[in-house]
């Protein structure tokens, strides 16, 4: 059974990117206490630790891997190594770590999200961008923002759907801004929370 000091020990990540891991299992623990209890907490600060496993792999290395899980790389993801990261630790955390399904897709959805994530993929995917320690502008607006609609929504559902609304907006326009190509992924998952939250607000 893989606890937390097995991925920690093998870990090669810069101090900096440690300690985001660490402020990203926090966060995933407590987004997953607030909005889905019934989730595993030590098998979301697994999946948390492993979520930028290989992110500091050079692309040449990342490739390797790919060839050896036999990933298959979409166009945007050739385009953008970025995205690779997500589904060679998602790889490596099924393969050698054994982490479950749910946790593995957690990681696999980490950096894009999508449309209609389990409660598993919404803790990671959101504490990745919401932490404490990140520090990019468009986070820290981000965070403020789950930590005021938590507030001021009585349905905590509703302060959550709307934060995954924020995010793909805030994603979106910044790759719109920096002239990237958009992950179909991020589109898609923000028309659907989008009428999710018509569906539960009647709007
Ligand atoms: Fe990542
Ligand atoms: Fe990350």
């Amino acid at each position: 059974m893989t606890d937390a000091n097995a991925i920690l020990s093998a870990m090669t990540v810069s101090d900096k990117r440690l300690r985001h891991t660490l402020g990203v299992a926090e966060c995933a623990k407590k987004l997953a206490a607030t909005h889905f209890p019934a989730l595993d907490r030590n098998e979301v600060e697994l999946a948390a630790l492993m979520h930028d496993f290989t992110k500091e792999y050079t692309f040449e290395q990342q490739l390797e891997l790919c060839r050896y899980y036999g990933i298959i790389l979409s166009e945007e993801e050739r385009e953008e190594p970025k995205l690779i990261h997500s589904k060679t630790a998602a790889a490596i955390a099924d393969e050698r770590f054994g982490l479950s399904k749910e946790a593995c897709s957690a990681i696999y959805w980490h950096t894009t999200g999508r449309a209609a994530m389990t409660p598993f993929e919404t803790v990671i995917y959101l504490a990745d961008y919401i932490e404490e320690f990140r520090e990019h502008p468009d986070c820290v607006r981000l965070r403020n923002y789950y930590e005021k609609r938590i507030q001021k929504e009585k349905d905590k559902s509703v302060a959550l759907i709307k934060t995954l609304i924020k995010s793909f907006d805030i994603t979106i326009k910044m790759l719109i801004d920096d002239g990237k190509i958009i992950n179909g992924a991020a589109v898609t998952a923000r028309n659907y929370y989008i009428k999710a939250l018509w569906e539960k607000t009647g709007k």
